[in-house]
């Protein structure tokens, strides 16, 4: 499979901006993983996707052996290089695509995947890719964590043209929902200082919660928990603003 290098276009300095809102929130949703997976035992935690690792640094305070995987060169250069300190934990930065995991079969205790870093590109085999490459990768009873933005809310919000301002650019976006619930983004960022538009495009599959349990129980998982937010309240269709899924390798 070639390596896409699809990431470095589509994330970069301006990503922190975008996730302003998002970003304050970190140590608590990190917090609500630890709550979920318990004291750190002796396989390694895996951050899927874990851009600059900003769950996988707080992780890795608690003591958990953190290797943060992710495609794009600009965030791996950003991820704190060691642990810290006294808790024991550390993280490891690994470039690899999702879909092809460059690790061992069975090596980590636990899964996690944050903010929609899910259901990306055209081809809905990747989706099914990638969930083979978790389940492989997954220790025998291993945790996968899931995070997704809830599509049943958010897919009203991302149908049309919007503008939104940030400290250093204004975004233009056109948001279309085509076939296959695939949704298309083009974005243009018009910075303030003069600098060039950065114009760029993704895909981005939207779930419901029946395709997304079919498919985790079709990879082998078992869905033990579905939460509304990193509150860890129950997952409301209508209401709730993630669809968070906590599945489990095996154990039927
Ligand atoms: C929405 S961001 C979330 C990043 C991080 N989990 C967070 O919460 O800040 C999605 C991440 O997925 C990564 N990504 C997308 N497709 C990938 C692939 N095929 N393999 C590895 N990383 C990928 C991107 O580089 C980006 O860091």
């Amino acid at each position: 499979m070639t390596f896409p290098e699809w990431f470095n276009d589509k994330f970069g300095a301006y990503t922190r901006e975008i996730y302003r809102d998002e970003v304050p929130a970190s140590g608590a949703q990190a917090e609500a993983v630890s709550a979920l997976l318990g004291p750190p035992g002796d396989l390694p935690l895996l951050d899927l996707c874990c851009g600059w690792g900003r769950h996988a640094a707080p992780l890795a305070g608690k003591g958990y052996r953190v290797v943060g995987l992710d495609g794009c060169r600009y965030f791996l250069e950003q991820v704190p290089e060691t642990g810290t300190g006294s808790s024991g934990g550390s993280i490891s930065a690994v470039r690899g695509d999702m879909r092809e995991l460059p690790l061992r079969d069975g090596s980590f205790g636990a899964v996690i995947q944050m903010y929609t870093s899910f259901g990306y590109g055209t081809d809905p085999e990747d989706d099914r890719r990638v969930l083979g490459q978790v389940y492989r990768v997954l220790a025998d009873r291993g945790c996968y964590l899931l995070d997704l933005i809830n599509w049943t809310v958010a897919r009203r919000a991302f149908n049309g043209k919007y503008e939104q301002a940030y400290p250093s650019f204004d975004m233009v976006e056109d948001c279309r929902i085509g076939p296959e619930n695939l949704l298309r983004v083009k974005r243009a960022l018009l910075f303030r200082d003069g600098r060039k538009a950065h114009i760029y495009e993704f895909e981005i599959r939207m779930f419901g919660v029946e395709d997304l349990t079919v498919m985790l129980e079709d990879a082998g998982f078992r869905v033990v928990g579905l939460w509304g937010d990193f509150d860890r309240s129950p997952y409301q269709p209508h209401r709730s603003y993630r669809m968070i899924a906590i599945a489990v390798k095996g154990a039927r």
